[in-house]
C-alpha cells in the first residue's frame, strides 16, 4: 500500500502518528486510507468495499451514512455552533440530552455529566468517587479496583484502570491507588473442571480478599465493563455480577459500569446493566451515544453519589471539573437525534432479531481446528484462535497468526480486529441485516481457511 510522491499514504507516513500501530513498521507499510462509507460498508481510496465488522472502533452503531445525524449537526451548527455549560450557562441540546438519558437510565439515576470520550468519562468517574468520599469525610477511601484485561481508555487515570500491558508499558503506568483483580474469562482462567458458577465464586472471594487486605476503608470504587471489549470480548461467567455486587455493597464501594461499548443496544438490551441485572452507582457511555458521528460521552450519576458532590461543591464554592467541550451543542444535538432514531426504529428490537444469527454464524466455527473458543452476546463477539485446542495453547505472539487472519479478511473485504492473544473481534454496526451477517460470516470463514492453510504450510 506504500505509494510514492504526494499521495495520501506518503503524507500520512510523514505526518500522522497512529494510535495502536507499530510505528516503525508503519514507516514502510503505510496506512489504508478509507474514503467513504455507506450503511455497514466503508470504501478505501481505490473504491474497494469492506464490511466494517468492528463498526469502526466498536462505535458506529447506525452505520456510515445516516442523513438525519448529518442534518442534526448542520441545524445546530447554524443555530449555535458552540456554547458551554460552565458557570451555570446551558443550552437546549444539553438539556434535552440529559433529560432523555435520565428517562432511559436502566436504574434510577439523578444527574448527567458530559465529556468527550470514554477515557474522559472514566477519568471523571474516578474524580467523582474521590470528591464524593472527601465530601463524606473519608479522605482515605480512594483506591479503585479494576480488572486484568479491562479496557477503560488511555488518559493517565483511565489507562491505569485499563489492565492491558501495552497501555502501561513504557508509559510509567498504572498510577498508585489503582488495583487490578482477576479477569473473569472462564475459558482461559478457570481451573480444570471448574464450572462457570464455581469460577465466579472463586473470583468473588478473591475480590473480597483483596478488599480486606487493602482495607475496605481505603477502597472507593470498582470499575467493570459488563462485557470486556478490547481485552478480547470476555462475557462474564454465569453468576459473576450476582456474586460481586453484594461484596461491593457490603464494603460501601461504588460500582462504576463502563458501558462505553455495551450501551445503546449492543448486548440486546438498551444497556448491559439490564442484561446482567447490575446496580451501578455510575454508568459511563460514549461511542453509540452519537453513533460516533461526533465525540461525546456521559456519566449517569445516582443520587447517592450526586447528593454529597452537590453539598461539597456548596462548601467549596464551586465544582471544579469540566471540559470546554462538555455537552458541546453540536455533539449533543447529534446524540439527541441518535437516541430518537434508536427509539423510532426500535434498534434494540432489530438487534434482538438478528443477534442469534450472528452468534450462531460465528459459533459454527467452534469446531474448526484452529478455533479455541467463540464467545459473545448480542452483536459483539470474539473468536479466540488456538494452536492446540485440547491444551488451549495459544500461538506464539511473534507468529502473528491473528494479524495474518485480519489481513486475509481485509483481502476478502471484511474489517475485523486481531487483538493480542489472537482473539478476533467482531462488533458490526447495529443496523446490520441478516443477509449482511451471512456475508460477514462467509468472508470470515474464507479468511480463517486461508490462515489455516498458511499455518499448515509454515509447519
Ligand atoms: C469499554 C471502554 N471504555 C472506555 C474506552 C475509551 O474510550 P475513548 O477511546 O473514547 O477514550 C473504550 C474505547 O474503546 C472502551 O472500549
Amino acid at each position: 500500500m506504500t505509494q510514492v510522491g504526494n499521495s495520501a499514504s506518503s503524507r500520512d507516513i510523514a505526518y500522522v502518528l497512529h494510535p495502536y500501530t507499530n510505528l516503525e513498521r508503519h514507516k514502510t507499510v503505510g496506512p489504508q486510507v478509507i474514503s467513504k462509507g455507506k450503511g455497514i460498508w466503508v470504501y478505501d481510496e481505490d473504491g474497494k468495499p469492506y464490511i466494517e465488522g468492528m463498526a469502526g472502533l466498536w462505535c458506529t452503531s447506525l452505520g456510515f451514512d445516516e442523513p438525519r445525524l448529518v442534518e442534526a449537526a448542520m441545524r445546530q451548527m447554524q443555530a449555535l455552533p458552540f456554547y458551554h455549560v460552565f458557570n451555570a450557562k446551558s443550552h437546549n441540546p444539553a438539556i434535552d440530552l440529559a433529560e432523555r438519558l435520565i428517562e432511559m437510565a436502566p436504574v434510577p439515576m439523578s444527574k448527567i455529566f458530559f465529556a468527550n470520550s470514554g477515557s474522559e468519562a472514566n477519568d471523571s468517574a474516578i474524580k467523582m468517587a474521590w470528591y464524593y468520599n472527601n465530601a463524606l469525610g473519608r479522605p482515605e477511601k480512594k483506591k479503585i479496583i479494576s480488572r486484568m484485561k479491562a479496557y477503560h481508555g488511555v488518559t493517565i487515570a483511565s489507562a491505569s484502570l485499563t489492565g492491558l500491558p501495552a497501555n502501561h508499558r513504557s508509559f510509567d503506568l498504572p498510577i498508585h491507588r489503582i488495583l487490578h483483580t482477576d479477569c473473569p474469562h472462564h475459558y482461559r482462567f478457570a481451573e480444570e473442571g471448574e464450572s462457570e458458577e464455581d469460577f465466579a465464586t472463586r473470583l468473588a472471594e478473591s475480590l473480597e480478599r483483596l478488599i480486606e487486605q487493602e482495607g475496605p476503608e481505603t477502597i472507593a470504587a470498582f470499575f467493570a465493563e459488563p462485557v470486556m471489549g478490547a481485552g478480547g470480548v470476555i462475557v462474564p461467567p454465569k453468576t459473576y455480577f450476582e456474586k460481586i455486587q453484594p461484596i461491593l455493597k457490603k464494603h460501601d464501594i461504588l460500582f462504576v459500569a463502563d458501558e462505553v461499548i455495551c450501551g445503546f443496544g449492543r448486548t440486546g438490551n438498551m444497556f448491559a446493566t439490564e442484561t446482567y441485572k447490575l446496580q451501578p452507582d455510575i454508568i459511563t457511555v460514549a461511542k453509540a451515544l452519537s453513533s460516533a458521528y461526533l465525540p461525546i460521552s456521559a456519566l449517569f450519576i445516582n443520587e447517592k453519589v450526586a447528593g454529597p458532590i452537590y453539598r461539597q461543591s456548596g462548601e467549596i464554592g464551586t465544582f471544579g471539573h469540566g471540559f470546554t467541550y462538555s455537552a458541546h451543542p453540536v455533539s449533543a444535538a447529534v446524540a439527541v437525534e441518535t437516541l430518537k432514531i434508536y427509539e423510532e426504529r426500535d434498534t434494540v428490537g432489530h438487534v434482538r432479531s438478528v443477534m442469534r444469527r450472528f452468534q450462531d454464524g460465528l459459533r459454527a466455527f467452534a469446531d474448526h481446528p484452529m478455533v479455541g473458543e467463540v464467545r459473545g452476546i448480542g452483536l459483539v463477539a470474539g473468536v479466540e484462535l488456538s494452536k492446540d485446542k485440547a491444551t488451549k495453547t495459544s500461538f506464539d505472539a511473534k507468529d502473528g497468526v491473528g494479524m495474518y487472519l485480519a489481513a486475509r479478511a481485509l483481502e476478502h473485504g471484511l474489517i475485523i480486529r486481531a487483538i493480542p492473544g489472537d482473539t478476533i473481534t467482531f462488533c458490526p454496526p447495529l443496523i446490520i441485516t441478516a443477509k449482511e451477517i451471512d456475508e460477514l460470516v462467509a468472508r470470515f470463514g474464507k479468511a480463517l481457511d486461508d490462515t489455516a492453510a498458511w499455518v499448515a504450510q509454515k509447519g
